[in-house]
């Protein structure tokens, strides 16, 4: 199949294109590299340098034979969309191409317009050029367990059949998201379930758990070279990377508020496997499609349990602290959330383990002289943005970093 891959850069975007590659696929990577600037504004940097867009898309390009095209553009222009529809003529659109940081759409007023502006208008023109120029192809649209909240009742695939006053019907599911960058996925969802039930697009909507792992069988070809991302650091990091990364360096692992937070997980091989899974297996002419993309519901503090005990196993000395908590959420609740879609359509999924956990630990005890400690403490405050916090920083000194001992002695 021709696949575009939006987001093509980024931490899943490259290793889908990569995976789609090896596949047979005709690959198409798009991305106007703006998670890189972003990181720059805030000076942020992943664990390890990640390579340049284009230089990684040489690299695998001569390494396997296949061919990854590699196009630096913003999709928020409208043109650029036009082009890639008419010219490569997409049976898939993979779209990643969003900013897909919570805490970076609460930090204030020009974060949140950055993060609305960019995710909203640039899936209203993946939709437009569709209309025009491929309307027989399938959009997997990338969204997010977030988008749900935490309501106090099941949490079905994007509809839900409801009674109500004697008569029925199935409607969207009632999302309550938990920032204002999920609420600009619940809006791309509303315009996409729109174009579907109007234009008669066909779009499956992952509503994805959070994803963690670095490794693929594609990046083994090269681990150097063809690696993607990991953030550990407030805004861009997730939890699981933020709690290896505490571990390795011997700092406490954070727990926000309780520590009772259930949210949603996947390994990125399973984010692979689904978005194929999506892929091969379109939607219908005028459907729109949702599929809850996770594996396995944990607490954060039984993830912060697990780290610990990875990481005792291996003579390292780690404690868990509960911070006060950033966010506005609940901290003890209800989570039961349906994920049978994919399962149904032939999902195997790879599951936490210990030795996956203790990979990462590795690659953070590897890189540790390069970890940043500053990054990890939360500077964004759901309810006040980012100065507030950083003045406030719940009992943290942004200390100079500590000269460390070489990974392999405390390892
Ligand atoms: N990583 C997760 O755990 C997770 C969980 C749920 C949902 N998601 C969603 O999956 C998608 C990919 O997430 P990720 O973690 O790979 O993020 P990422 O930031 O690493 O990748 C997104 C890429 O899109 C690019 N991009 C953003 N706006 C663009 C635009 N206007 N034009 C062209 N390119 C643009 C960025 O430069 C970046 O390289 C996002 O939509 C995110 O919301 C991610």
């Amino acid at each position: 199949m021709r696949i575009c891959v939006l987001g093509g850069d980024g931490y899943l975007g490259w290793p889908t294109a990569m995976y789609f590659s090896a596949r047979g696929h005709s690959v198409l990577a798009v991305d106007n590299c703006m998670k890189r600037r972003l990181e720059a504004e805030l000076d942020v940097i992943p664990l390890e340098d990640v390579p340049d867009f284009k230089q990684r898309a040489e690299r695998w390009n001569v390494l396997t034979g296949w061919e990854i095209e590699v196009v630096r553009g913003d999709i928020t222009q409208a043109d650029l969309m036009n082009q890639i529809c008419v010219n490569f003529h997409p049976e898939v659109i993979v779209h990643f191409a969003e900013q897909p940081s919570a805490p970076y759409s609460m930090i204030g007023r020009d974060a949140a317009v950055l993060t609305q502006q960019n995710n909203i208008v640039g899936t209203l023109n993946v939709m437009f050029a569709m209309r025009e120029h491929c309307p027989d192809a399938e959009l997997v649209k990338l969204g997010t367990m977030g988008e749900y909240g935490t309501p106090n009742i099941d949490i079905e695939e994007g509809w839900i059949e409801i009674t109500h006053k004697g008569r029925s019907d199935r409607l969207p599911y009632p999302k309550r998201p938990s920032s204002l960058y999920h609420c600009s996925k619940v809006h791309d969802s509303v315009n996409l379930e729109f174009a579907c039930r109007s234009w008669g697009l066909r779009v499956t909507d992952l509503n994805q758990g959070v994803v963690y792992g670095i490794e693929t069988d594609e990046m083994s070809l090269d681990r150097k070279a063809l690696r993607t991302s990991f953030h550990y650091d407030d805004v861009f990091g997730t939890v699981l990377n933020r709690f290896v990364v505490q571990a390795a360096i011997g700092m406490p692992l954070t727990v926000y508020g309780k520590g009772g937070q259930t949210r949603s997980f996947l390994n990125i091989k399973d984010t692979l496997q689904c978005v194929e899974l999506a892929s091969v297996n379109p939607a219908s002419r005028g459907e729109f499609r949702v599929f809850n993309q996770f594996t396995e519901l944990f607490s954060i503090l039984e993830l912060a349990e697990r780290v610990k005990r990875v990481a005792q196993a291996r003579g390292l000395c780690v404690e868990i602290q509960g911070v006060a908590n950033p966010r506005v959420e609940s901290e003890l609740h209800y989570y039961n959330a349906a994920n049978t879609s994919l399962l149904a359509l032939g999902l195997k999924p790879h599951l936490l383990s210990d030795e996956l956990l203790d990979g990462m630990l590795e690659r953070a005890l590897e890189a540790r002289n390069q970890i940043r400690e500053r990054l990890i403490p939360p500077r964004v405050d759901w309810k006040r943005g980012m100065a507030a916090v950083t003045s406030a920083a719940a009992g943290f000194e942004a200390a100079p970093e500590p000269e460390r001992e070489p990974a392999a002695a405390t390892a």
